[in-house]
């Protein structure tokens, strides 16, 4: 979708702020471009559209040299949340979001009804804001316009140079998951800058970590913490590496699916019997439709049980597919058991999650700390 190919930056003064990048976004990815304050982020997304002249290298929008498309057109089709917010002074909320609409003919009725769509979609109230100049916002309010306005027209590509800088921890929090989950539906091939460790771990599919004008890693950011390329990376991804891979990562991620089960109506001796087979001493029960039931322990089928339903711990602990690892060690260590079920929709089991993955999960990163477990020993 965009592919940038020794793309390099020297401004007049001599200042070379991008050095030889290369770098491919695919379909509906969204690219982190990260790095410290002066490293070349804005300058690389702004030569994607063109508002500044590339020097060297070429830049490809869904194969064609974005040299040779027309550079009104470009801007047109690509939505661009700029780092100063840049609104129009005195135009009204509403006559921002509709500018791109309205340049591609859109009528004032269609493009106001995307505005009022658009700002509620970032969480503000279209009766009481659409009216409004942008002096009367706040900085924060003003940073949703933005980006409501760069969404404006539905252009299949978005640039986004820091576009929740200006919003408290909080408030920016709840607009990276609300992004997100339109971005789950929307599917825009997103450039995203920001100098945030943790909004380009959170947003990414991929992070491009930058350093003085050179791209340093290109990677998926579960992919930059758990193997940093080199020390610039390590000190930029902090020392909790650990604990921000176990946030990342998902129940999915690390589970194994189609754990042994036995069914509730079997056999004291059929289980016994799978027990011993599977050198276990537990199993998930499930039912008929594979929904989960409970654990059977070795020990509670000692002796004389009545049915299987009677001795079965059914109190336990459970997580889904999109529960963060950090959570499911929670639940763990709060429920004291070193496996738990992951289950889907009306308990379905698909998929059990064993201290022993996240100790493998946490190895991994362990290992490129220096200081941790060595693999081999
Ligand atoms: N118009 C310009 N003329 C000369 N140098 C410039 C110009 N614009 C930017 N630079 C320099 O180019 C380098 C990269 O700047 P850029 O704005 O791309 O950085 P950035 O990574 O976006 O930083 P920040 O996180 O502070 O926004 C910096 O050294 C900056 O001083
Ligand atoms: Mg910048």
């Amino acid at each position: 979708m965009i592919k940038l190919e020794n793309v390099s930056k020297v401004y007049p003064d001599g200042t070379e702020a991008v050095n030889s990048v290369n770098l491919e976004i695919k379909e509906g990815e969204l690219c982190v471009l990260l790095g410290p304050s002066g490293c070349g982020k804005t300058t690389t997304m702004k030569m994607i559209n063109r508002l500044i002249p590339i020097t060297e290298g070429k830049i490809y929008i869904d194969g064609t040299d974005n040299q040779e498309l027309d550079e009104n057109e470009l801007r047109r089709d690509i939505g661009y949340a700029i780092q100063e917010i840049g609104l129009f002074p005195h135009m009204t909320v509403a006559e921002n979001i509709a500018t791109v609409p309205k340049l591609k003919g859109w009528s004032k009725s269609e493009a106001r009804n995307r505005a009022d769509e658009l700002l509620e979609l970032m969480g503000m109230d279209p009766s009481e804001h659409l009216d409004k100049y942008p002096v009367e916002l706040s900085g924060g309010q003003r940073q949703r316009v933005g980006v409501a306005r760069s969404l404006g027209a539905n252009p299949p590509i978005m640039l986004m140079d820091e576009p929740f800088g200006a919003i408290d921890p909080i408030t920016r929090d709840n607009l990276q998951d609300e992004f997100l989950k339109i971005q789950e539906e929307i599917q825009k091939t997103i450039v995203f800058v920001t100098h945030d460790i943790n909004e380009a771990i959170k947003m990414g599919t991929k992070i491009a970590l930058l350093k003085v004008g050179e791209l340093v890693q290109y990677s998926s950011p579960a992919e930059l913490l758990a193997r940093p390329k080199n020390q610039f990376v390590r000190d930029f991804v902090g020392t909790d590496r650990t604990l921000k891979s176990m946030r990342l990562m998902r129940a999915k991620d690390a589970m194994k699916p189609s754990p042994k089960t036995v069914r509730l109506d079997s056999e004291v001796s059929v289980i016994q019997k799978k027990m011993k087979e599977n050198e276990v001493d537990y199993l998930i029960v499930t039912d008929g439709s594979n929904r989960f039931r409970g654990w059977i322990r070795a020990q509670d089928l000692e002796g004389d049980v009545g049915s299987v339903d009677e001795v079965l711990s059914k109190d336990v602990g459970s997580v889904s597919r999109e529960t963060a690892l950090s959570d499911a060690l929670s639940v763990m260590l709060e429920e004291d058991v070193a496996n738990i079920p992951v289950l889907g929709k009306d308990n379905k089991l698909e998929g059990i999650l064993t201290f022993n993955d996240l100790q493998e999960v946490i190895g991994e990163t362990y290992t490129e700390e220096g200081g941790g477990r060595q693999v081999g020993s």
